[in-house]
């Protein structure tokens, strides 16, 4: 069977971004294929974070992934920290990568550039996240486009691997969706939707009521004269609302556009196909988050399945790379 792996940090809020570029898609494959997710917290400690705030981002995360639609029946959803067979395969590929490949990796550049601290782990990032992917076996991974050259990477470090130390690692593939996989800030149209707080009004967050995300959309940054047409360059905020209606209404940014001819309805448009699917996103979310301690008992189960798999394809990377196995 098709085995999918993705993963998503608990940083920061989820955004509509997160949704459109990867969660859809990974609801969406979990009956179609032998699926498993993954809460990154690992990746989380790249970067300066709070304890106690990522322990309760962790948990509210999981509870977002189920009220998206995710179903622990069928697909496995764990925390990446509770498998630690993640920890110890990430080192094999970063003996794997080369210096220079992760050197080149343009997430490192945006996240590390203008900051006073850079940890190693922030450099070293893509090989944990080839770790992830390779201990399932996976043939393919849901992301969102900023996550392409992380999967090229998995690809290649995969292959060296295969090639050096004998056949080990599934070579995997990205899945990326044909709208919404780049959804861009609704004030800065040439910059991605992140869940930083730098933009808040250019963010829309899972969680907003409908008439924040209303306001939000209405005050996006158009461009000028009141054509509507899908042409990225010529106009990135009207082409970012047409990938936005189109994600959340099933079709392209092209087809969204048949029959809208203003600003004003485009607007009206995309707020209300916004908000109608995340309404019952919202609504399930927080009824789980009214019960915490099914959503940790769900997870550890699904920890124990994942380590199942994890546990397997760590033994024959171990053994094929040279460590003595007693
Ligand atoms: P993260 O947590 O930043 O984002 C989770 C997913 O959301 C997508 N995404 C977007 N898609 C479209 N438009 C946007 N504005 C937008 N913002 C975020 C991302 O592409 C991603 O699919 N390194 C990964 C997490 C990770 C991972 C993995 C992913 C760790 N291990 C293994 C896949 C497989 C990350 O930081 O995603």
């Amino acid at each position: 069977m098709n085995r999918v792996f993705s993963g998503i940090k608990p940083s920061g809020e989820v955004q509509l971004g997160n949704y459109l570029g990867a969660l859809q898609n990974w609801v969406s494959m979990q009956d179609e294929s032998d699926a498993v997710y993954c809460v990154v917290d690992l990746h989380a400690l790249t970067v300066p974070h709070d304890a106690d705030e990522l322990r309760s981002s962790t948990l509210s995360l999981a509870q977002m992934l189920m009220a998206v639609g995710l179903d622990p029946e069928r697909c496995i959803l764990f925390v990446q920290s509770h498998v630690q067979e993640h920890a110890e395969c990430a080192w094999l590929m970063e003996c794997t990568a080369a210096f220079g490949e992760l050197r080149r990796m343009t997430q490192f550049k945006d996240k590390s550039t203008g900051n006073e601290f850079v940890s190693a782990g922030l450099f070293t990032y893509p090989a944990l996240q080839a770790a992830d992917i390779l201990l399932y076996d996976t043939n393919q991974v849901p992301v969102g486009e900023d996550q392409r050259q992380h999967i090229e990477l998995t690809r290649d470090i995969a292959i060296r691997f295969n090639s050096r130390f004998g056949d080990t690692f599934t070579v995997p593939e990205a899945v990326i969706p044909p709208s919404g996989a780049r959804v861009m800030d609704l004030q800065h149209p040439d910059r991605k939707m992140s869940k930083s707080e730098e933009s808040p009004q250019g963010t829309i967050l899972i969680l907003d009521p409908p008439e924040v995300i209303e306001k939000k959309i209405k005050r996006a940054v158009t461009d000028s004269n009141d054509e509507v047409f899908f042409d990225v360059e010529k106009k990135p905020g009207v082409s970012n609302l047409l990938s936005i209606l189109g994600a959340a209404t099933g079709k392209t940014p092209k087809e969204a556009c048949d029959g809208i001819t203003r600003y004003g309805d485009l607007k009206n448009a995309t707020a209300e196909a916004v908000i109608e699917l995340l309404r019952p996103v919202q609504e399930k979310y927080y009824t789980l988050a009214d019960d915490p301690a099914e959503t940790s008992r769900l997870i550890a189960k699904g920890a124990e399945k994942a380590r199942e798999v994890a546990s397997t394809t760590l033994s024959r990377a171990r053994q094929n790379i040279g460590l003595l196995n007693l």
